[in-house]
């Protein structure tokens, strides 16, 4: 009896022992098992956090870049044709211009002209209305430039060695001056600058041009 008395408690206390050894191993698992489900939830959460950085950074740097918005002339033709070059009337040019915007955001310009040279001197212009290219569209405009052949004969009278010429080499000069507007946040001025060189041949009244174009943001 008092053998099984001492063994018993004896017993109990191995099983309590082990008992609680099993339960300190335990805890130490369920520990280590904490520790990772929190590393696992802390990675988890920096890739959530980063991910939205990361996203941001790429728009930023991808949809909030600005680009130059590009201008080109597509055609030039004659609107009014003239009896006599030496009258009153205008050369009445009809000027096919486009405008592409390859941002994200539209860009908005201000009302200019184009003035047409003749040897240095200014001999008729044009005026470009003010504007707009929606993001990621191209703008068709049609311009009507007026030269005044009275001009070009002033300057022909002055310079006699040219006088009678059967072309004439007029050169033009546009400047654009407008605004790429994003979020509120981005804004971003341009000026877009072309120079287009044309020539008129005076006996068919034809028409033929080139242009080169320079951006500055
Ligand atoms: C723009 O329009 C305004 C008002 O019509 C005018 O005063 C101004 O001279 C124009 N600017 C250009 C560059 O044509
Ligand atoms: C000819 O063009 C000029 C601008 O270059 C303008 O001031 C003038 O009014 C025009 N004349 C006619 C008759 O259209
Ligand atoms: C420009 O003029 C041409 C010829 O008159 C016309 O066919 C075209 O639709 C016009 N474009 C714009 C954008 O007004
Ligand atoms: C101008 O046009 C006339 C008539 O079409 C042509 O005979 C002449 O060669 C042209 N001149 C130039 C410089 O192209
Ligand atoms: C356009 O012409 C102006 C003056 O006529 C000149 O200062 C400028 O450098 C030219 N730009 C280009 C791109 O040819």
């Amino acid at each position: 009896m008092a053998d099984n008395d001492q063994v018993k408690p004896l017993a109990a206390a191995h099983h309590l022992r082990s008992d609680y050894e099993d339960h300190e191993a335990m805890s130490a698992q369920s520990d280590l098992r904490r520790k990772k489900l929190y590393i696992q939830c802390c990675g988890c959460l920096t890739v959530l956090l980063l991910i939205p950085v990361v996203v941001f950074i790429v728009l930023f740097t991808t949809v909030c870049h600005v680009k130059n918005p590009g201008m080109r002339m597509n055609s030039v033709s004659i609107q009014r044709q003239l009896e006599v070059v030496d009258g009153d009337q205008n050369i009445t040019l009809l000027v096919d211009v486009q405008m592409k915007n390859p941002n994200y955001a539209s860009f908005k310009f201000i009302n200019a002209t184009s003035v047409v040279y003749y040897d240095g001197v200014a001999v008729g212009e044009g005026r470009i209305p003010a504007g707009m290219a929606k993001a990621r569209r191209t703008l068709r405009m049609n311009v009507t430039v007026d030269i005044v052949p009275a001009k070009v004969l002033m300057v022909q009278k002055l310079r006699s060695d040219n006088m009678n010429s059967e072309t004439w080499s007029l050169s033009s000069y546009t400047r654009i001056i407008g605004k790429v507007k994003m979020l509120k946040i981005i804004k971003k001025n341009v000026v877009v600058v072309l120079n287009c060189s044309f020539t008129y041949n005076v006996s068919s009244q034809a028409i033929q041009d080139s242009c080169t174009q320079r951006v500055k943001l």
